[in-house]
């Protein structure tokens, strides 16, 4: 199974998932994967992402490949397709890969049979970032029907903007969308935080992605976190039960304020581990849905069809 876009699978999978993910939270014990080796293509920077992924391989005993665009054949000019292809060839049982073209999937699917689980697309998806989101909320409010979410900042160019729009919209929550003028698209309604802070759920803070940005921001830093940063004086102004989320890295002062990343409403580091269990289920289910292929057992060194 490919996990490319969240809006490819359905409600009951997507609870699949997070259920699953919930269970290794709570202790589950977790299913053997050892003699399966996946590769993790970044094309991008990133640090939760690819190490989580890793993280949760190791925990099921699967082996990482690491790919380096700066060391490999990328640098001679080798193409995404033929990258993806090579390692299809060596053996790999399926492919984290993260890309800054949109949907760069599009001329890989149908073509490699291994999995391709995307770690984000450009300012498209973000489909494992939004599992963990939802997983979250889910361990938070135990629903997500009728929860009011505020998704704050550069809506404009966020892959977890977007994926999670299309989501929590089909899981029935009340979504608000913030933003400056310069990061709004259209189809949405367009608020003011001070307007919305006090009756919302959950408040989701957005990284500014300067470089997805042509031209810088017009916006100083300063005049950003005054109209659209999680100040203290904003979250003392929060529901009681009220949360607060941000997909990391964030920028301390501008999205959101110093004392705020670590306070008892932030749920930030709860959702790098959820990461971890998250991204163990999305691999345990794209694995367990492939076709036993043989795979190559290092330990025994000849070749085995997994049981
Ligand atoms: C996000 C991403 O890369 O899209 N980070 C992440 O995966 N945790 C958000 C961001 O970089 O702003």
């Amino acid at each position: 199974m490919h996990l490319t876009k969240l809006s490819d699978l359905s409600v009951e999978q997507i609870m699949g998932i997070i259920e699953e993910a919930n269970g290794y939270a709570n202790g589950q014990p977790l299913p053997d994967l050892s003699g399966k080796v996946v590769a993790n293509l970044f094309f991008e920077p990133s640090t939760r992402t690819q190490y989580s992924f890793e993280m949760a391989q190791l925990r099921l005993g699967i082996k990482p490949l690491t790919f380096s665009a700066e060391t490999s054949s990328v640098q001679k000019g080798e193409t995404l397709y033929d990258t993806v292809k090579t390692f299809e060839a060596i053996g790999v049982d399926a492919l984290v890969i993260r890309h800054p073209d949109k949907e760069y999937f599009g001329n890989l699917l149908g073509k490699i049979s291994a999995p391709i689980l995307n770690g984000g697309d450009g300012s498209g998806n973000h489909p494992t970032q939004s599992l963990l989101d939802l997983l979250t909320i889910y361990q938070e409010f135990g629903r997500f029907e009728g929860l009011k979410i505020a998704i704050v900042g550069d809506v404009a160019h966020s892959r977890v903007a977007h994926t999670n729009l299309e989501v929590m919209k089909r899981l029935g929550m009340e979504i608000h969308t913030v933003a400056p003028a310069e990061f709004q698209e259209p189809g949405y309604q367009w608020e003011n935080l001070d307007d919305v802070i006090e009756s919302m759920d959950i408040i989701m803070l957005l990284r500014v992605q300067h470089e997805r940005h042509a031209n810088g921001m017009e916006l100083t830093k300063d005049e950003y976190h005054q109209l659209y940063g999680m100040t203290i004086q904003r979250e003392a102004r929060m529901k009681k039960e009220a949360i607060i989320m941000h997909p990391a890295p964030f920028n301390r002062g501008v999205e959101i304020a110093d004392d705020v990343v670590e306070c008892s409403r932030s749920r930030i580091f709860k959702q790098m581990e959820n990461g971890v269990y998250t991204r163990m289920a999305v691999l345990n289910q794209s694995l367990n849905s492939m076709e036993k292929a043989p795979s190559f057992d290092s330990t025994l060194g000849t070749p085995f069809i997994p049981v």
